[in-house]
């Protein structure tokens, strides 16, 4: 459930209609109701209210200050794949001790970043990794806790980009090999083992890979215990599902996927830790667009919209559907056609959706692209010289701009002419 609904007519964030945003920031512009992210935040602290538990905030899926400042003070942990994640976290008041920092590739400056700034904990994904971090660790005087991320070989049945807990893709430690590494770190000075984690893709629609998941990392808990390991902490990664089609069967719940997670590593009697970013901010997103010109072409209408990939990139990226739906709300039976919907970005790639079924479409009218709050605005660029789209916040019946639309000027600013051309 989000609070993007029609009211008297028009389609509102909370109780702020989106013509008004339009009129006072511009489009495109991202749209976020501060009542949905608190709303499903909550449904994932209750899913685990049967354990020690927290809930990590995924960054990289929506990084604004406000946003990040919200879920902390909630209560959110934060789980950071780079310095700047961590520098984000931080600014949004989030504690040390309530981040953590996973990714592949951390560089020593982002190891001695997070280790000055206080950190909750390394996830730790490959030996060369594992060693660099004993040297800074050590080097700082101190000893940082860490987990050791396993590849447990289970196919997460999502797209190809997004997974992450195959053999072939490039994340963690093979689960077969973990003993042997745990064993490395035990010795290492500076680390601290702490925990098993485990992560293995976004948007997963079935809950089987995590019970499958999971499910090895309570074998592997067990046998590093007898190791003579203190594993006190798992933590279970982000991936859960959203719904991006209304008409769809609906994703499990958080609270059916915390009941798996008390399934299988229930009884080790470990502190939970999981990193959704997705579910949380998903569907507490839109991306609000206005028709530029309704095109008719020789077999087809064109809705070119003023929205484009370079705003959000899902579609051209992961072939993705974001529900399409006019600001005005259609009347009851109200005649619907097809469009193909698409940005002013000179590539073919630049299309939304294809056969798109809204009412009778003309420039000017607004659209809201759905379940737009997750791996939206992180990941909008410049291209075309298309100024980075802004961020709203909605609350109630306020709103704020968390990220204004940079003008023209400062754009071009932020290049520089050497004086030698
Ligand atoms: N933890 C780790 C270690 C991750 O790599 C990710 C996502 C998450 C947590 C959060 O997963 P979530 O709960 O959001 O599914 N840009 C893609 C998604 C990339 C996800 C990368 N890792 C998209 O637009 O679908």
């Amino acid at each position: 459930m989000d609070h993007f609904q029609y009211q008297n007519g028009e389609l509102h964030a909370e109780d702020v209609p989106l013509s008004r945003i339009a009129d006072q920031v511009g489009s495109p512009v991202y749209v976020y109701s501060a009542a949905t992210l608190a709303r499903h935040f909550g449904l994932f602290r209750q899913a685990l209210d049967w354990t020690d538990h927290l809930v990590c905030f995924a960054v990289k899926s929506n990084s604004n200050l406000a946003v990040l400042k919200l879920m902390g003070d909630l209560g959110a942990g934060m789980d950071v794949v780079s310095g700047g994640e961590y520098l984000r976290a931080k600014a949004a008041g989030v504690p040390g001790d309530r981040i953590v920092f996973s990714g592949v590739g951390k560089t020593e400056d982002e190891m001695t970043l997070a280790i000055r700034g206080g950190i909750r904990q390394f996830n730790v994904e490959s030996e060369p990794e594992m060693r660099v971090l004993s040297r800074v660790a050590h080097g700082l005087g101190v000893t940082v806790p860490i987990a050791i991320r396993v590849n447990p070989d289970v196919d997460a049945k999502t797209h190809e980009k997004i997974a992450t807990g195959k053999s072939e893709n490039k994340f963690g430690i093979p689960i077969a090999r973990a003993r042997e590494v745990y064993a490395e770190a035990a010795t290492l000075p500076g680390l601290q083992v702490v925990g098993v984690d485990v992560h293995i893709g976004s948007q997963l629609t079935d809950l089987e890979p995590f019970r499958a998941a999971y499910l090895k990392v309570a074998e592997l808990t067990r046998a590093l215990r007898e190791d003579g390991h203190t594993i006190t902490r798992l933590d279970l990664g982000g991936g859960l599902g959203i719904p991006y089609r209304r008409d769809n069967n609906a994703p499990p719940l958080p609270l059916e996927y915390g009941q798996v997670i008390r399934e299988t590593v229930g009884d080790l009697g470990c502190e939970i830790e999981i990193e959704p970013g997705r579910n949380i901010v998903g569907n507490a997103g839109v991306l609000l667009s206005k028709v530029i010109y309704v095109k008719n072409g020789e077999d087809r209408d064109f809705l070119i919209v003023d929205a484009a990939m370079n705003d959000l990139l899902r579609p051209a990226m992961y072939g993705a559907h974001h529900d399409i739906v006019p600001v005005v709300e259609p009347a009851v039976a109200a005649p619907v056609q097809p469009y193909d919907v698409v940005g002013p970005v000179c590539e073919s790639g630049d299309t939304f959706q294809k056969g798109a079924q809204l009412p009778k479409m003309a420039a000017d009218d607004l659209i809201a692209f759905r379940s737009a709050g997750a791996y939206g605005a992180v990941m909008a660029s410049e291209y075309n010289s298309r100024p980075l789209v802004p961020e709203v916040l909605v609350s109630g019946d306020h709103f704020a701009v968390i990220r204004a639309r940079p003008t023209f000027e400062e754009m071009l600013a932020r290049d520089s002419i050497p004086e030698w051309l």
